[in-house]
C-alpha cells in the first residue's frame, strides 16, 4: 500500500514539474531562415520615401531614394534593438530611442549604435520589388 501510495505521489510531482521545466528551459527551434521577400510594387513608394516590410520575424526598412535608387536595411537598431525609421527631411536613417543617425548607407552618423545596418540587396523585377540577404 505505501509503494503504491508513494508512486503515485512521485508520478503526480513529475507531471507538476515536467512542464514547469520545459517553460523554464525551452528546447531550441531554430528561427526560420528567409533570404527575400516581396516587398510590393514599385508604384507604391515615391522618392524620398520608405516603408516596413516583414523580412522572416524581423522587419526590414525599404527605402526609395529617387527615381532609380533604393536601399533596404534591418531596421533593428544596432545599439539596442529599436526599430528605426526614415526620416524624410534629413534623408537618413533615424533610431528614436536614443537618437541614432546612420546614412544611407547604413553607416553610422552619429548617436550611441556601435555599428552599422545589416544591409539588404534590392532587386526590381519587372513591377515587384524583392529584398535579399547579401551573400
Ligand atoms: S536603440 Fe537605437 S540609438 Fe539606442
Amino acid at each position: 500500500m505505501n509503494w503504491l501510495l508513494g508512486g503515485g505521489f512521485t508520478g503526480s510531482v513529475l507531471s507538476f514539474l515536467y512542464p514547469v521545466l520545459r517553460f523554464v528551459n525551452p528546447p531550441a527551434v531554430p528561427e526560420a531562415s528567409v533570404n527575400e521577400v516581396n516587398a510590393g510594387k514599385v508604384a507604391e513608394l515615391k522618392p524620398n520615401s520608405a516603408k516596413m516590410v516583414k523580412f522572416g520575424a524581423r522587419p526590414a526598412l525599404l527605402i526609395r531614394v529617387n527615381e532609380t535608387e533604393w536601399r533596404a536595411f534591418s531596421a533593428i537598431c544596432t545599439h539596442l534593438n529599436c526599430t528605426v525609421q526614415f526620416h524624410e527631411a534629413k534623408h537618413q536613417i533615424w533610431c528614436a530611442c536614443h537618437n541614432g543617425l546612420y546614412d544611407l548607407n547604413g553607416q553610422v552618423v552619429s548617436g550611441p549604435p556601435p555599428k552599422p545596418l545589416e544591409e539588404f540587396a534590392v532587386h526590381i523585377r519587372g513591377e515587384e520589388i524583392v529584398i535579399a540577404r547579401r551573400a
